[in-house]
């Protein structure tokens, strides 16, 4: 599909999907939404795409939030359907893709910005990123998921003075406060996320699917993480990738997953 507020790149099975409206500080509309679903189904399906980097264009934004001007005369039912939709396409199913998806936070992320960083199975950010939750200075709050993860990342009180002060952070209080495990130089931040990318990618990308299923499972309502931790662990030992993995390491040889 052809995209037109979004640029993709497989680079070794490395896709860098790269939010591209500069000129809007990337601020996420309708359409942006749309293609970042599709582009995130294509590399679903794709088995050339094994870990994906979410990124923005440019150095000053990330993403600065969903696009204002979009939702300034919604009434209470278009509200509630914009965040149920976008949480669907995009948020949650990012959340839980099944391969490895690094938000590379370059700039601004703020609002839907840093929601969608959230909804990222971990986060690096540039030195010069600032991000926050700005949603009560709009007189609404956040939809897409950032009451529930922010917490989750940061702990509620931290989360309770982001969302109420509406305030931005920096990229050393983010790491502080557990929202980015990395701070690097602006110029190395693509480099730097795709390192830690082909780490991962010399693991067996199967187990990885499995344990972000089990990981997730201690956020999903209902469910018990530990019970699909033994099912998943289970489920492991009929796969292909955990014969060559176990056969490798007692042949002393790197192993060479078929999964991958
Ligand atoms: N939605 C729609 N447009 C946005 C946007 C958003 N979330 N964030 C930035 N833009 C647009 C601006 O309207 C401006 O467009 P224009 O040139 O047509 O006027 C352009 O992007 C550049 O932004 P600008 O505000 O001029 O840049 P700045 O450097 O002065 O400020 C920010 C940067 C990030 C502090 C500021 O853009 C901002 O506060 N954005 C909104 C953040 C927000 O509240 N997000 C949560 C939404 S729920």
């Amino acid at each position: 599909m052809e995209f037109e507020n979004i640029l993709t790149e497989n680079n070794d099975g490395i896709l860098q999907i790269i939010i591209n409206r500069p000129k809007k500080l990337n601020a996420l509309n309708r359409d942006t939404i749309e293609e970042l679903h599709q582009a995130f189904a294509e590399a679903k399906e794709d088995r050339e795409v094994k870990v994906v980097i979410l990124t923005g264009t440019g150095e000053k934004a990330f993403v600065a939030g969903a696009d204002i001007s979009e939702f300034a005369d919604f009434s209470t039912e278009e509200g509630r359907e914009l965040s149920a939709e976008g949480q669907a396409k995009l948020f949650d199913y990012v959340a839980n893709f099944p391969k490895p998806v690094i938000a590379a936070v370059n700039g601004f992320a703020l609002g839907g910005g840093l929601e969608l960083a959230m909804a990222a199975h971990f986060r690096v950010a540039s030195d010069n990123a600032k991000m926050g939750l700005p949603e009560t200075s709009l007189g609404v709050i956040p939809g897409y998921g950032g009451t529930q993860r922010l917490p989750q990342l940061v702990g509620k009180g931290r989360a309770m003075e982001m969302i109420m002060t509406a305030g931005m952070i920096d990229a050393n209080q983010a790491l502080q406060y557990n929202l980015v495990n990395h701070v690097c130089e602006p110029e190395e931040l693509i480099e730097f996320t795709e390192k830690i990318a082909r780490k991962i990618m010399k693991n067996s990308l199967v187990a990885i699917s499995a344990a972000i299923r089990a990981i997730n499972a201690n956020y999903e309502d209902g469910v018990n993480g530990f019970e699909v931790e033994i099912s998943e662990f289970g489920s492991s030992f009929g796969t292909e990738d955990f014969e060559e993995g176990t056969s490798a390491f007692l042949n002393k040889r790197k192993a060479d997953f078929p999964g991958n």
